[in-house]
């Protein structure tokens, strides 16, 4: 690149952000000042959380429903407007247990411990640290809020269960010394579906909040405030309730809205026009086809062979679900000759990956005597994952796609010309495509 090409790209940028008089209050991940509706939730957490002042400690408070329905948000809003000290970790940036501390002493102002340190004695760490803070601050209650909680599930050699249970022993400790903890997960699960062992179900009680999802007028008034203080212009409200409804198509997503808004006021920008509802049908293109990216670049080689697998079949088949057998006989197709082909049960495990980002949804089938089977079905367009994920490959299965779509048409066109003949002059050369 040079200076040239440089200039060229602040210029987009500014033009991006020509339309915009504060861009922070189109920002995910900042917690807003203030909070539309919600009351009901708010209170039941305040609730949950002061009544350690009248003796009774809730241990573990568990915060779910689906994303996009302000749980995040919600939490971290409550705990900084209490008087108690609170420590906000989102899970997915950890990819082990052991992670998961790390993330909560670093957040802590702790120095990340290695693997070989052990869990005991970052338990030690987590303790003195909580106390410490308590003391300085003179408050009586630390929260710890684990959001996306159900990654940790997905270290299983990492003994999860085994780390709530150390967390729920640390909130018992911490009572016998006067000072009181409370954990907050947050998930889009519920806390039954999540594998904690029974010394730890009956230690946590059953504290729940479910965060329904919003309601499409809900969404509106949302944006709406958003977008008064966000953008020089007013939007047309039509746009706005466009938006919204696009936003809550499948359930109600405040995240989904914000973002579209954002990414639809830089397109308009570049354009030096006024938000419309085209700019927003371009910005639901563009937002899945990032996520895809950065989803499948983030993932490893076979991860990568996992959603090709499935992408094919699915757009050479013109069919939605497929079997974990059928996907892997793909997979096994497709692998370079040069790698190492990973096993079966890794294989489905790299599928229930795929599931977890969302690229897929899956579901169990009976397979008569065989037992249960499960079956895999893309949520995206197959062309997008394909292209993705292998460029080159994905033209050669469009290609091949193709010439067969064209052979059997030219097949029909045939039929079509020896309708009402027994015998067609073509002799057997419908047999012979295959046919
Ligand atoms: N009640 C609300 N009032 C104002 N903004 C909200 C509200 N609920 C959600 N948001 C905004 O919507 C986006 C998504 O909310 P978030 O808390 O991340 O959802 P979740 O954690 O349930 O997926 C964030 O930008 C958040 O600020
Ligand atoms: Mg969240």
């Amino acid at each position: 690149m040079d200076k040239k090409e440089l200039k060229k790209i602040v210029g987009d940028v500014r033009k991006q952000n020509s339309i915009f008089s504060d861009k922070s209050f189109l920002d995910n991940l900042a917690v807003p000042n203030s909070i539309i509706g919600r009351e009901n939730e708010s209170k039941k957490l305040v609730k949950f959380l002061l009544s350690y002042e009248k003796g009774l400690v809730v241990p573990l408070v568990s915060i779910y429903g689906r994303s996009g329905s302000g749980k995040s948000t919600i939490v971290q809003f409550v705990c900084k407007n209490l008087d108690v000290n609170f420590c906000y970790v989102n899970l997915r940036k950890a990819k082990t247990v052991f992670g998961c501390i790390n993330l909560i002493l670093s957040e802590l102002g702790h120095e990340n411990l290695k693997n070989a340190q052990g869990m005991n004695n970052a338990f030690v760490i987590l303790e003195k640290l909580i106390i410490q803070m308590l003391d300085k601050s003179g408050n009586s209650l630390f929260v710890l809020c684990l959001d996306e909680f159900d990654t940790l599930f997905y270290d299983k050699r990492g003994k999860p269960s085994d780390f709530v249970y150390k967390l729920v022993v640390l909130v018992e400790k911490l009572r016998a010394l006067k000072k009181h903890m409370c954990i907050i997960t947050i998930s889009n699960k519920v806390l039954s579906e999540f594998n904690l062992d029974d010394r730890v179900i009956s230690r946590i009680g059953t504290s729940e909040i479910y965060f329904d999802s919003y309601s499409q007028s809900d969404v509106l008034k949302i944006i709406r405030n958003r977008a008064k203080k966000s953008f020089l212009e007013k939007i047309d409200d039509d746009v706005l309730q466009y938006c919204a409804n696009i936003s809550s198509e499948e359930h109600g997503d405040a995240r989904r809205a914000i973002d579209l808004l954002r990414t639809s006021g830089e397109i308009a920008g570049i354009e030096n026009k006024k938000i419309s509802k085209k700019h927003i049908d371009e910005a639901v293109s563009q937002l899945q086809k990032n996520q895809i990216t950065t989803i499948i670049s983030g993932g490893s080689y076979h991860f990568r062979l996992a959603c090709a697998a499935l992408s094919r079949l699915t757009y050479v088949n013109d069919e939605g679900w497929h079997s974990t057998s059928e996907l892997f006989k793909q997979y096994q197709k497709i692998v370079s000759s040069e790698t190492r082909q990973i096993s079966y049960r890794r294989f489905s495990e790299m599928l229930v990956e795929l599931v977890n980002s969302g690229i897929a949804v899956s579901k169990t089938e009976s397979k008569g005597r065989h037992g249960y089977g499960s079956q895999f079905k893309l949520t995206v367009d197959p062309d997008l994952i394909g292209h993705s994920c292998f460029t080159d490959w994905w033209t050669s299965v469009v290609e091949s796609k193709k010439k067969k779509d064209d052979a059997l048409r030219s097949v029909e066109a045939l039929k079509s010309m020896s309708f009402g003949k027994r015998y067609s002059r073509f002799g057997n050369l419908y047999h012979n495509l295959g046919l």
